[in-house]
């Protein structure tokens, strides 16, 4: 893959990336140190986004050119018991970060949202003009999410209408609204090998459909996208192909197995559940899927060669990396 496009950033202004210990900020965090690329990557406790002068703080003391936002309240049940949370962190977080961005000559701000902004308004493929929502089918986590989205866009709407001869140079956003990830951290997948450790019989649910997406690819494709001066706005980021958690569910197992692991799960006893019967806090929405169909246009514009792989190659690949580092160390939990 080239990065050439690198050369558009200020080497003297590293890049702050939020989110540092999440899946996405550790994707990120090997990605940008293998491009040797300055960046500040930031944790919970060098800035919590509960606090506003804290974020108005570290901004001001980095002045990065580019900040990628990768950290947010992603607790999709406890979300619903705590809202005003969710949305400090998925909301006005995101703000601070468009308000500091948007003052930035050639300023960047790299924003991840989620396929939890649509309810299940469409039967087939969500697509960037879709309109999110109804809010009466969102959870609080989706709100909050989409909250985060809202604010973003509108401080940016400001400078896209303002007519000026340095257009050039006017900040961008990109909101990389992704879905079901799953990188180095407490993911789906590795729940699910860790139960098939444990149970003879596990119920998993058929009727969510959604895309699965590798944190490593998404970081990838984030990059990209962004060094490649891809226009401001929003971009469905999923691999091909779509999902239920059972069929998710059935070939990390499956792949596990030919990897070598020894489950006590028994095949037969892998059952699919429907969504009601499984019942959960947060309503969920049975169509998840997005189009990745101006992902790939914008890749192809700015003659960016990158795979967009079938989610099923993605989870093969995650398994057996995962399987094969868990078995060497001789262990059978996920921590
Ligand atoms: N995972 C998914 O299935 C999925 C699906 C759709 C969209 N997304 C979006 O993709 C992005 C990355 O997700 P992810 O899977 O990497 O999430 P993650 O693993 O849950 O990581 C989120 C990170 O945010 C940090 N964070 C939470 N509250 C914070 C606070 N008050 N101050 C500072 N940091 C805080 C967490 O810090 P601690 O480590 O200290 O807890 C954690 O490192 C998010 O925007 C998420 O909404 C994820």
């Amino acid at each position: 893959m080239s990065y050439s496009s690198f050369e558009l950033l200020d080497h003297s202004r590293p890049i702050v990336v939020f989110g540092r210990d999440g899946q996405v900020g550790r994707a990120l965090q090997i990605c940008l140190n293998d491009l040797n690329v300055p960046a500040v990557f930031l944790g919970r406790a060098d800035c919590d986004l509960t606090s506003e002068s804290s974020i108005v703080e570290v901004l001001n003391h980095c002045q990065p050119k580019v900040i990628i936002n990768a950290a947010a309240y992603t607790e999709v049940d406890k979300a619903e018991s705590e809202p005003e949370l969710a949305f400090a962190i998925n909301a006005k977080a995101p703000e601070l970060m468009a308000q500091y961005i948007a003052k930035v000559k050639d300023g960047l701000l790299i924003h991840y949202s989620a396929d939890y902004v649509f309810g299940d308004s469409k039967k087939t493929s969500y697509v960037e003009t879709d309109i999110p929502g109804p809010m009466s089918q969102l959870n609080a986590y989706g709100k909050s999410k989409l909250a985060g989205e809202v604010a973003i866009e509108k401080i940016f709407s400001v400078i896209q209408n303002e007519t000026s001869s340095d257009s050039k140079n006017k900040p961008r956003y990109l909101i990389l609204r992704t879905s079901w990830a799953y990188g180095d951290g407490d993911n789906f997948i590795r729940k699910i090998l860790n139960l098939a450790f444990i149970q003879d019989g596990l119920c998993v649910v058929d009727d969510q459909i959604g895309v699965p997406t590798s944190a490593s690819w998404l970081v990838e494709i984030s990059l990209n996208l962004g060094f490649s001066r891809a226009s401001s706005g929003i971009y469905h980021v999923v691999p091909d192909g779509e999902a239920s958690w059972y069929h998710i569910a059935k070939l990390s197992i499956e792949e596990a197995r030919q990897n070598g692991c020894h489950f006590t799960l028994k095949s037969e006893n892998l059952q699919s559940i429907s969504t009601l019967k499984y019942g959960s806090v947060a309503k969920r929405p049975h169509n998840s899927r997005m189009s990745n169909k101006k992902l790939r246009r914008a890749l192809s514009e700015a003659g960016i060669n990158v795979l967009i792989p079938h989610w099923s190659n993605q989870v093969k690949t995650y398994v057996k990396k995962y399987t094969e580092s868990t078995m060497k160390t001789n262990s059978t939990l996920i921590v």
